[in-house]
């Protein structure tokens, strides 16, 4: 069985790369442990605080992101971070060669409720003499050099690409290592299980009803064939779920808030995802492109985020 060190050194994996990734999954591990312990460490409920995105912040938000930023400035190698629980980047070490832009907790509405969450990552190669500022920051997701998440669910997994396809690993309690269990992952072009909060319908593109209204139709209408849906509230579950048996994840635009573009963030949420699915064989767009292509144009952009299923997408796509 090959772990996390052995599939990194026997791949094309730079050195300073291998480091950055040991770093923040093996901080990762220490969120793990700290979600474990739950109410027992009183870490549950409210920080009190609101993020630069308008959001309620989560006392497990702040801690996940305090242990991600600690470990990672103090990086030799990382040059700066960003992080959705963040105002602005923070500059780490000037002659570092990376830059990893996190969601130190993804779907924390479910830690109250003991239900699935994760920490999303994306890792950037940049290199300056002077030190690192947002502008340096706003690179296409089609440069990301690496990408993943860590899921904390009934077993803690690793999902992660270096640009050479998708591997999962199980987090081993007992030997305190990620175990390659999952090999070159590939998702199925076809599907007949989507995921999107019907609960905003009525927000969404008169596109986006026809498409959806025509899956819960099912047999029954023109797509000829029946469809299940699930939604875990954790952007993370809901990709999970797609890596392992396949599917469609939608958080359209609506009209909500017409000027945001979408819920989920460009750099912490969509960039890393759409390399994961790209990479399985998958699509990751918004309404009108992909993903990878989009000029970011502030680290704490919102997007629209179509992904799964090759022919699913195209199909959502062509409404
Ligand atoms: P976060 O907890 O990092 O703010 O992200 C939550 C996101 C995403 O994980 C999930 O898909 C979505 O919000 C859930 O949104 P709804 O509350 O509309 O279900
Ligand atoms: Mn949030
Ligand atoms: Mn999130
Ligand atoms: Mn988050």
């Amino acid at each position: 069985m090959q772990n996390l060190s052995d599939v990194l050194a026997s791949s094309a994996t730079p050195k300073t790369l291998q480091t950055v990734l040991t770093v923040t999954t093996n901080t990762c591990i220490a969120i793990s442990d700290a979600l474990k312990q739950g109410s027992l460490a009183g870490i549950l409920g409210m920080a009190g605080n609101e993020n630069v995105q308008g959001e309620e912040q989560k006392k497990l938000d702040v801690i996940s992101n305090d242990m991600l930023k600690d470990a990672l400035t103090a990086c030799p190698a990382v040059r700066a971070i960003a992080s959705e629980e963040e105002d602005y980047i923070v500059p780490a070490n000037t002659d570092g060669e990376y830059f990893i832009a996190f969601d130190p907790l993804d779907g924390s509405s479910n830690i109250d409720i003991n239900a699935m969450v994760g920490t999303i990552f994306s890792i950037y190669h940049q290199t300056g003499d002077q030190p690192a500022t947002e502008a340096d920051f706003l690179i296409p997701g089609k440069e990301q050099v690496a990408a993943g998440y860590v899921l904390y669910g009934p077993s803690t997994m690793l999902v992660l690409t270096t640009g050479n396809g998708v591997n999962m690993f199980t987090y081993d309690p007992t030997k305190h290592v990620f175990i390659l269990t999952h090999e070159n992952v590939q998702v199925a072009q076809d599907t007949q299980e989507f995921a999107i909060n019907m609960s905003n319908q009525r927000f969404w593109s008169a596109s986006m009803q026809n498409y959806v209204n025509d899956l819960v139709k099912g047999k029954d209408g023109i797509r000829g064939k029946n469809f299940n849906m699930r939604w875990v509230a954790a952007m993370v579950g809901d990709v999970h779920r797609i890596l392992c048996r396949g599917g469609i994840f939608i958080y359209p635009w609506d009209n909500k808030d017409p000027a945001k573009a979408g819920k989920l963030r460009l750099m912490y949420e969509a960039n890393p995802m759409a390399m994961l699915l790209e990479q399985a064989g998958g699509k990751a767009h918004t309404h009108t492109q992909r993903i990878l292509d989009i000029q970011p144009e502030a680290i704490h952009q919102r997007v629209a985020v179509i992904l799964g299923a090759a022919n699913e997408v195209d199909k959502c796509l062509s409404y």
